[in-house]
């Protein structure tokens, strides 16, 4: 019969893997549910700290099994079970020894899972500084490719940051892609991989409903909005150097904006998909200097790893144009923010007015919440007659019938794309060019700020953000009407 293993290779930057919590939790679930069936799966860390095997699975192991005096007899042979499918090597970046040594490893495993015949897939998963990317993939390269003579692959995934801009991001994707074709090269925008995000795709295009109606006719505007309400919290070194454009909106609402915007593609064929996302970010215009709003939090300064000058944004409000057809005039605007009230990333979609409203109601536009997190949920605001005695009307929001799949289930955008990387398709990854048009739209807005020609307005940490945010929506067209459930904030 075929047998063919699978060797997930994790590459991490410090030599505590273990930190490496959520990837691990995912592969974990993975293999719960079956899906890295222990007959052909081996996972290998590689990082350059010396560890044993014996000390990584126990690291793990208190991770996994989260609270020991609790009885989960099943759970917990399956924690060791997993375990023992992990094995650690050590070695640098940047020299062919340590990769040597884990294509071996790798072989050795290959040779009794295929018995000496089969076909070979290697994974290579970097969890690394991206500085380090093109010599990483360089010593794979030339130590790790998969030698089957019956098949198989090597693949590689690579996390954001890609890049500070257009410029470095292309130099980037220039140098991996000397060494691996665009096929073999895994970009993860998390964002992609949230189950939500994929549902868009069937509520827009498998619902006449949704399908007459997502367009400038009847649609006013649209907003995309990130918060959350923490702090950088030890991040602040890297933050500062990214800030909130390159750390959530170049990237995770551009990639939620992409499948609001999108046409139809021309199949579920993933390069299809990918060629549609790239199309809107393309159709995108310059940003304006007037429809940004920058902020900074209160005491971000404060942070011991944020410089005192910094002049790095917390919080944005930008407003994106796009030039086609469906687009034309409404205004998509993406906001995102640390230390705000709370915690949510949602898109809201806001109805024109009824035209000639007999009615006489002012403000009343329907509209739909769609939100990501922290509660998979949609709403619709509809409006409605109340009481009986004369015609006032009343605005209210419902939540759609929204219900989940049965059996399987892949919540965790981490082991989405995971299953995706093994299976081969590419769909919630970003390709090179949709990289480079993302770049495009933020780059110069970008080099103004680093330049510090843009300063960002100071804000109450755990407020809102600055209330020019809040006046330039309005300036965009969005009308605060009652009845949302939550605030408008
Ligand atoms: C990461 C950012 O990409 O996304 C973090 O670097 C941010 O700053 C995180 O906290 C948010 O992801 P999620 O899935 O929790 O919304």
């Amino acid at each position: 019969s075929e047998t063919a293993s699978l060797s997930i290779v994790l590459l991490c930057a410090s030599g505590d893997l273990a930190e490496k919590k959520s990837l691990f939790l995912a592969l974990f679930h993975l293999y719960e549910k079956g899906l890295l069936p222990p007959t052909e799966v081996q996972i290998f860390g590689y990082a350059r700290t010396e560890v044993s095997d014996d000390e990584l699975r126990d690291q793990l192991r208190e991770y996994l099994i989260p609270d020991e005096d609790d009885d989960y007899p099943e759970q917990v042979e399956d924690v060791w079970d997993f375990l023992n499918l992990i094995k650690y090597i050590s070695g640098s970046y940047d020299s062919e020894e340590g990769f040597r040594l884990l294509d071996k490893e790798i072989s050795e495993h290959e040779y009794s899972k295929n018995s000496g015949g089969g076909s070979s897939r290697r994974l290579f998963y970097l969890e690394l500084p991206p500085s380090v990317y093109p010599s990483v993939c360089n010593m794979i390269k030339t130590c790790c490719m998969n030698k089957s003579n019956l098949g198989g692959w090597t693949r590689i995934v690579v996390e954001k940051p890609f890049g500070k801009d257009l410029e470095s991001a292309e130099e980037l994707s220039t140098q991996i892609g000397e060494l691996f074709e665009e096929p073999q090269i895994y970009r993860i925008g998390h964002y992609l991989g949230k189950e939500l995000v994929q549902k868009m795709l069937v509520l827009r295009f498998a619902n006449q409903l949704f399908l007459s109606l997502w367009n400038r006719d009847n649609i006013d505007n649209v907003q995309i909005i990130f918060k959350e309400d923490f702090k950088v919290e030890g991040h602040g070194g890297y933050f500062d150097q990214y800030g909130i454009i390159r750390d959530i909106i170049q990237n995770h609402l551009l990639q939620v904006l992409c499948l609001v915007a999108m046409e139809r593609p021309v199949s579920l064929n993933p390069e299809h998909i990918r060629d549609e996302r790239r199309c809107v970010l393309e159709s995108v215009v310059p940003i304006s200097d007037d429809e940004v709003v920058l902020g900074q939090y209160e005491g971000y300064r404060d942070d011991p790893a944020v410089p005192d000058e910094s002049n790095t944004p917390t919080f944005a409000s930008v407003i994106l144009r796009i030039h086609n057809e469906r687009w034309e005039g409404v205004p998509f605007i993406l906001r995102a923010g640390k230390a705000l009230d709370s915690r949510k990333t949602e898109i809201r979609v806001q109805f024109k007015d009824v035209p000639d409203d007999i009615f006489k109601d002012k403000h009343r536009r329907n509209g739909f919440r769609i939100c990501l997190q922290p509660l998979e949920t949609i709403y619709t605001k509809l409006v409605y007659k109340l009481g009986n005695l004369d015609m006032s009307t009343h605005q209210s929001e419902q939540e759609l019938l929204y219900w989940r799949q049965e059996g399987v289930t892949i919540e965790d955008a981490y082991e989405n794309l995971i299953l995706d990387t093994i299976r081969g398709d590419q769909q919630q990854f970003i390709r090179r060019d949709e990289l480079e048009a993302s770049w495009k739209i933020f780059t110069p807005l970008l080099h103004r700020i680093d330049r510090g020609e843009f300063k960002p307005l100071p804000y109450e940490a755990y407020g809102y953000g600055p209330k020019e945010a809040f006046e330039l929506l309005r300036k965009a067209g969005y009308v605060e009407t009652p009845g949302f459930l939550v605030d408008d904030h």
